[in-house]
């Protein structure tokens, strides 16, 4: 129901959408947060006119403001966020404004500064780092402003009035049964040797992805059938700062050049998305000197590691549909700001044709447990990117043979 009708007005922008990504990308490598911001004001104008003459801008936010902090433009799936949650927002008449902080601590709780001068009903906020968010918040308290944690969870602030995610948990488990289930662990002989690579410790998600994988795959690696031939095991050990690339790219070099030169067969490569893995292949490509195709993981459905997924380069990703996290980030919005104090029942009441379950126990932010709507990762591989991407409309597949976002 959702997705045909959502999708069509995401399509009926899909230019604005992707001139907002280009020239993010293209008219200055460093994309400095001035420049983010203009561009996302010009789009601003030209879908707000849309949205005011759309049908569908009537009630539930006439006359409101939602302010959303994305934390950057240069890890490609915020770009996708910030746009779904705009359209949203926009659909039910709310005056919106994106931001977007280029991954920079101090920009962030700027920007988010700048929203509730602006006199915001609601935030809706993707934190850079979880713990650097409490003074800004406490701000946000004083002027009764509701804050939505979106996709991370923002820690040590009672501000936070609910968290909106995936089950980022199951999302390490998806990774690390895939794995299981290629190697058929359960039959075969091995032993295998197995590389990690999470992301960044300053998001909350990061520890969930690694220890999903990781629970997954223990009792392999601990009766010996899997090898972590670096010995790099704990989280800290194989975090990635930033969810940055050619960070991953370079740890992954140096962990190649010190294990397995002298032709050890790597045969998994698990990363917890698709930014460290599009590091991983870079170093395995460059510096791997086995012939062997090894298993890569991923998340999220990048454009780059799709185009990899279909050239056998990455063996998988784990989508996470946020245009539907978005559809659910607004649903919310709207009862938190109707004065409701929305629970389980919101998931009936708001009819959604995907999955989300409420979850009052797993997140925990320092100051309590924030109650939870966490919807459900897939597995995408080369067989199913068809049917799971395209045939839902999230992509198209182009002439060229690979599959690019629709928004
Ligand atoms: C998101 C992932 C994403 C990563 C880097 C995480 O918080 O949940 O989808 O890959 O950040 O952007």
């Amino acid at each position: 129901m959702f997705k045909k009708k959502f999708l069509a007005a995401v399509l009926g922008t899909a230019m604005v959408a992707s001139l907002l990504t280009g020239c993010g990308a293209s008219s200055d490598t460093a994309t400095s947060e001035s420049k983010e911001t203009v561009t996302e004001a010009q789009v601003e104008t030209e879908a707000s006119e849309e949205a005011s003459s759309d049908e569908a801008a009537t009630t539930e936010g006439s006359g409101k403001k939602v302010g959303i902090a994305m934390p950057t433009k240069s890890l490609e799936r915020w770009n996708r966020d910030g746009s779904y949650l705009e359209e949203q927002f926009k659909s039910k008449g709310f005056e919106v404004s994106v931001t977007y902080s280029d991954n920079k601590i101090d920009q962030q709780v700027k920007d988010i500064e700048g929203l509730i001068a602006d006199d915001v009903d609601l935030l809706v906020i993707a934190a850079i780092d979880g713990e650097s968010l409490t003074q800004v918040l406490a701000e946000a308290k004083e002027e009764n402003i509701p804050v939505i944690s979106y996709d991370r969870l923002i820690m040590n602030t009672d501000a936070v009035s609910y968290y909106v995610s995936f089950d980022n948990y199951t999302v390490g488990k998806l990774q690390g049964e895939f794995v299981r289930d290629q190697l058929d662990l359960d039959n075969a002989e091995g032993p295998y040797n197995i590389e990690f690579t999470a992301g960044d410790p300053a998001d909350n998600n990061a520890g969930f992805f690694f220890d999903g994988a990781y629970d997954a795959l223990k009792s392999y690696i601990d009766d010996g059938k899997l090898v972590v031939v670096s010995g790099q095991t704990s989280f800290d050990q194989v975090a990635t700062k930033a969810w940055d690339t050619a960070t991953a790219m370079t740890r992954f070099q140096n962990i190649l050049g010190s294990n397995y030169s002298d032709g050890t067969q790597l045969d998994v490569a698990l990363c917890s998305n698709d930014s460290t893995a599009l590091g991983v292949t870079q170093a395995i490509e460059t510096d791997y000197a086995g012939t062997n195709s090894v298993i890569i993981t991923g998340q999220d459905g990048d454009e780059a590691n799709l185009a990899n997924i279909v050239d056998g380069k990455q063996t998988m990703t784990v989508y996470k549909a946020v245009a539907n996290e978005a559809v659910a980030t607004l649903d919310l919005g709207v009862a938190i700001l109707n004065g409701e104090t929305p629970d389980a029942s919101l998931i009936d009441n708001s009819g959604w044709d995907f999955e989300c379950a409420y979850d009052t126990a797993s997140y925990d932010n320092g100051t309590g447990i924030i109650p939870s709507y966490l919807l459900v990762p897939t597995v995408v591989t080369k067989d199913n990117i068809q049917k799971e991407l395209v045939d839902t409309g999230y992509y198209t597949m182009d002439e060229d043979g690979y599959p690019h976002p629709t928004n």
